[in-house]
């Protein structure tokens, strides 16, 4: 396993919409290791595949700290409720800004072995699931912030 370097806004991999993954090879693996590596060394709750340069539809979430969730070709199905609060993302580093999402997300995606599943989440989790899939579509939480983008670190990085 290795760090991966973080790509920060204004490099063109974060604005791309992220290719389907369609086999899972060892390099496949070696990048989802890598990313979880990343993502726990940062101290952050979520990473996507572009912001390491890769441009597939691959994210990683943890809220807890030891519980890694790995979502393949992630789509969202069911959303209810709002939350409004601040938010973070290691590709815009030092700046935070609230943003509402839904209080519960429910979504599909595939494992590591591409089989597929639902994950359900409220709160932090529904908020990392929304934000990480964004990238995957090239979307930053930037664009979605109201009022002014703080520079804070925030409270939580995803
Ligand atoms: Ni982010």
């Amino acid at each position: 396993m290795a760090l991966r370097k973080i790509r920060e806004i204004g490099e063109d991999v974060l604005n791309q919409v992220c290719k389907e993954v369609t086999e899972v090879t060892p390099r496949t693996i070696e990048l989802i290791e890598d990313m979880l590596e990343t993502m726990y060394s940062t101290g952050g709750v979520g990473l996507a595949a572009p912001q390491v340069g890769v441009r597939k539809r691959i994210v990683v979430i943890d809220v807890t700290g030891d519980d890694p969730i790995v979502m393949i070709n992630p789509k969202i199905i069911e959303t209810s409720g709002e939350q409004t609060g601040m938010e973070g993302c290691l590709s815009v580093p030092g700046k935070c800004g609230q943003v509402t999402r839904p209080n519960y997300v429910k979504a599909i995606a595939y494992d590591e072995e591409l089989k597929p599943y639902e994950i359900e989440g409220t709160e932090l989790l529904a908020r990392a699931i929304c934000h990480e899939l964004d990238h995957l579509e090239g979307k930053l939480y930037v664009d979605l912030v109201e009022g002014d983008l703080l520079d804070n670190e925030p409270p939580e990085e995803e």
